[in-house]
């Protein structure tokens, strides 16, 4: 196992087999070593520098049904939500004023906030902080909306591909949604000059090592800025409500996996990991991860903008959060980074 990991590092892929038999064969050694190799790899780009990012989950309708999702469009039972403009600039002027440089503006995929609105709202952020990047997380759209929206200022977009198998696409989402369309708005926004991450759930329902060997030469294939990673949970009032979670050892391995990879990548420790584990957010950035992403989500909202079960910090403040990642960093021998932290390879203006 270890010449496998020597070997990853080395040449930052693997063929299908051996990636599977790298995940296939973990145990405590390998796990021990592959952290060791990515925090090395990590540190020599990043440092020992967490970027913060603040989230901003503005609406939780949506019109689609991924089986996964609490927020799904079937699912009757939640509050919904929107926010306005004026509401989520004064989300970020709080934001900027805890020390956040990046916005992530998360929602559904909520036809209300149409291209034009969209875009009015990305460049009102802009100018009123024009020092901070916009990261929009918003699912599919067009191609034109997609460049509407970088032109109004937009910087980043996470669209998470969920699995790269076209069988176990179709079993996580609704007929409606394909993986062609998916990851051709991979490409569209890549080809537009954001700085794109891709990513998917450890652990989601029918998922077999070997999906998740696609999904990390899928990775290798778009070379994108960053990686959204994090354990599948089961939400009540979804057709996965008795689904096992996924591991949180398997999801530290995947990410140690990622960073050796792509070197320069930026790799949230995220929520989902927190949430299965009281220390996931430390264990993912001693695992290789960079990226933090504490939330900025109103306290009135928060509560509803549930994808899996017991959620951390529904009941907590932006500058709560803000502190509580600074003081967990800090324990395990790292400090929140207050730039906008791009990725290394990012140009301002032109395509990556
Ligand atoms: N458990 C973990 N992650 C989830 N997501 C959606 N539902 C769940 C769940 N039940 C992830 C998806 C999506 C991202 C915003 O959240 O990967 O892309
Ligand atoms: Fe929200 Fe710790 S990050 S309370």
């Amino acid at each position: 196992m270890l010449t496998l990991i020597d070997r990853l590092e080395r040449d930052r892929t693997l063929p299908k087999g051996d990636l599977v038999a790298l995940i296939d064969g973990r145990g405590p050694e390998s796990e021990a070593y592959l952290a060791a190799r990515a925090r090395e790899v990590r540190d020599r780009v990043f440092g020992k520098g967490v970027f913060l990012r603040g989230l901003l989950e503005f609406s939780n309708h949506c019109r689609n049904d991924c089986l996964y999702c609490g927020i799904r469009k079937s699912n009757r039972v939640v509050g919904r939500y929107r926010l306005g403009q004026e509401e989520i600039l004064a989300c970020c002027a709080e934001g900027h004023a805890l020390g956040f440089r990046t916005f992530v503006l998360q929602s559904g995929e909520d036809p209300h906030y149409t291209d034009t609105y969209v875009a009015e709202i990305v460049s009102s952020i802009k100018n009123a902080f024009p020092d901070s990047a916009i990261t929009l997380s918003l699912g599919e759209r067009g191609h034109d909306a997609y460049a509407l929206w970088k032109k109004a200022g937009a910087d980043r977009y996470l669209l998470r591909h969920e699995t790269r198998n076209p069988g176990h696409y179709a079993r996580l989402h609704p007929a409606s949604m394909s993986l062609p369309n998916r990851l051709g708005c991979l490409r569209a926004l890549r080809g537009l000059g954001y700085q794109v991450g891709c990513g998917f759930m450890v652990g989601s329902p029918y998922q077999t090592t070997g999906h998740l060997a696609e999904d990390l030469l899928y990775i290798k294939e778009l070379s994108p800025h960053m990686v959204g990673i994090g354990p599948f949970i089961p939400h009540k009032d979804t057709p996965f409500a008795s689904m096992p979670a996924g591991d949180v050892g398997l999801t530290l391995f995947l990410l140690g996996m990622i960073r050796l990879m792509e070197p320069n990548v930026l790799l949230p420790a995220t929520t989902a990991l927190g949430t299965l584990d009281q220390e996931g957010r430390e264990k993912g950035v001693l695992a290789g991860a960079n990226v933090i992403m504490p939330i900025l989500t109103p306290p009135g909202v928060r509560g509803k903008y549930l994808l899996y079960d017991n959620k951390i910090c529904v009941g907590d403040k932006a500058a709560e959060c803000r502190l509580c990642v600074a003081r967990r960093m800090f324990g395990v021998g790292h400090m929140v980074d207050q730039s906008r932290g791009d990725h290394p390879g990012f140009r301002p203006g032109g395509p990556a």
